[in-house]
Order: C-alpha cells, then structure tokens, then sequence
C-alpha cells in the first residue's frame, strides 16, 4: 500500500523532523525541486532513497530563478499528483514552503557566484544562477541534509551548487545523478510540456547531435570542427541554438583538445518558444 508522505510548510515543522531523524542516527537526504515531478526527479527520490534513510522533498517554484519575461506564472504547479507520485515511492517528507516563508519581507541577500556560474546559461539567463544558488543554500540549511541529490541534466547547475556548498562550508554532500531519458533520447524535463506535437518530434535531435559530436571527437575530429557541424545540423533541423560547447567536465573551463581534461558537452537551444538543455560526457 503507498504510504502518503507528510507534508510540511514551514523550516520550524521541517526542522523538528529532521531533528528528530538525526537524534535517532539516522541519514537524511534531500531531493530540491520545482515539483511537476516526472520520472527523472523519481529517480533522484530512489537514488535518495538508496543513499540514506530518510528523504526529503522540496517543492517550491523559485521565483528568483525566473526573468519577468520568463515563464515563472505558467510554470506547471501540481502538488496533488507530485504528491501521489511520491506516496508510490514512500517517500517520508514533502516540504512546500509559500513564498513568503522563503522570501519573508524585508528578505534582501543573494548568493553571489564565480567560477561554474561564469558563461553558458548565465549568458541568456543572467539572474539564474543567483536565484538557484539563494534558494539552494536555504533549503538546505533550513532542512540540514547529510545529501542532496541534483540531475545531471542541469549540469552547470549540480556544479554551481556543489561549488557554493563547497565554498559556503554547507555540510552537506551534493551528489548528480545521471540523466533520465524518454525511449527517444530527449532528456526529461518539466518544460518538456511546453512542446507542440511538430517539435516534440524534432527535440531528440539534440540530444542525437550530442552524441554524434562525442563519437566525433573521441575518434580524433578538431573539437572546434564537431561543434560548427553540430550547431549547424541543429539550426538545419530547426533549432535556434543559444550553445553548443565542450568544456572541462569539473570547472566548465573552455576545453580546445581530448587531452585537456575531461569533457563534457554542453547544449541549449529553442525549439519555438520551449527552450532545452541537454549535455553528456565524451
Ligand atoms: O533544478 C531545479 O528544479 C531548480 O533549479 C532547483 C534546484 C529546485 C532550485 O529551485
């Protein structure tokens, strides 16, 4: 039978039970998300699960992450079913703060970012990472994981807030996690709901020109020549390309050869008015 999962709104109810949790030895993981849960934040929940003893999960639609011209007001809101879905995975916690317990009045600090922040996302999307990195580092010192547990599929992401956790001394592991991917290759996503049935056709190609420009460069192509083929290939299938780069894969630093480092692809581009990222390893 699933077992429903408690549900807490404010860092006082959430607080006693971690609290009580940890006095009893035991680990804690968190699982931050913006809910419209899909089978990739299940599987953050499993591997959360696998990792510690108990699990928290967060649900809150950040708004300092969004633009005004983004898409913070049609972003999908579904409690109930995120709720269901987690009570199949008997998951032992759901936080839901409101706004104003993250954001009470008078609430004016901002995490500032260097190093993974710099470029890529932050190049459209410049108040993301600092919205991320602020909410980030409340969860987790409002709950006090021993883990938490990111998708490899916001990858700039996972490295920015390990970086932050690193560097703001939070005692917590972040762990990534792979990405999860429909049957196609199009990395699951939220967003993906965004896509007109034509573009919901073409969205594989992404992760597909990924591919092909990894196989590339491993059997000896100049990075610089396998990423224009890529860009191309996707502005050809009707893409609007905002990157499609190689970088180091543990600082996001400019990558020019296979011996530099470990490398990892990284890409956004719109398809319409949905925007997709995407990234592997090489
Ligand atoms: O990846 C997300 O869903 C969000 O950026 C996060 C980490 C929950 C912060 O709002």
């Amino acid at each position: 039978m699933a077992k429903k999962p408690a549900t807490v709104h404010t860092v006082k109810a959430l607080r006693n039970r971690v609290a009580n949790w940890h006095k009893a030895g035991k680990k804690v993981a968190m699982v931050p998300t913006m809910g419209a849960l899909h089978s990739g934040h299940l599987a953050l929940v499993e591997e959360a699960q696998r990792k510690a003893d108990h699990v928290v999960v967060s649900i809150f639609v950040n708004p300092t992450q969004f633009a005004p011209s983004e898409d913070f007001a049609r972003y999908p809101r579904t409690l109930k079913e995120d709720t269901k879905k987690l009570s199949a995975l008997e998951t032992d916690l759901v936080y839901a703060p409101d706004i104003e317990e993250m954001y009470p009045a008078g609430f004016c600090t901002k995490v500032m970012l260097g190093g993974p922040a710099e470029d890529l996302e932050s190049v459209a999307r410049p108040h993301f990472f600092g919205g991320v990195a602020t909410v980030v580092s409340k969860l987790l010192l409002q709950c006090g994981p021993d883990i938490a547990v990111f998708g490899e599929k916001d990858f700039q992401q996972l490295l920015v807030v390990r970086t932050m956790a690193r560097d703001l001394d939070i005692p917590c592991v972040i762990h990534g996690m792979p990405t999860i991917r429909e049957d196609d290759g199009l990395a699951m996503s939220s967003r993906n709901t965004y896509l007109s049935a034509e573009h919901r056709d073409v969205a594989p190609v992404l992760y597909r020109a990924l591919i092909d420009t990894a196989i590339h460069i491993r059997e000896g192509s100049s990075i610089a020549w396998a990423l224009r083929e890529a860009r191309s290939r996707l502005s050809i299938s009707g893409f609007k390309v905002d990157y499609f780069e190689a970088r180091h894969a543990e600082n996001l630093s400019p990558i020019h050869s296979l011996g530099d480092g470990p490398i990892r692809l990284l890409a956004a581009a719109w398809l319409g008015k949905t925007r997709l990222i995407d990234n592997i390893p090489v």
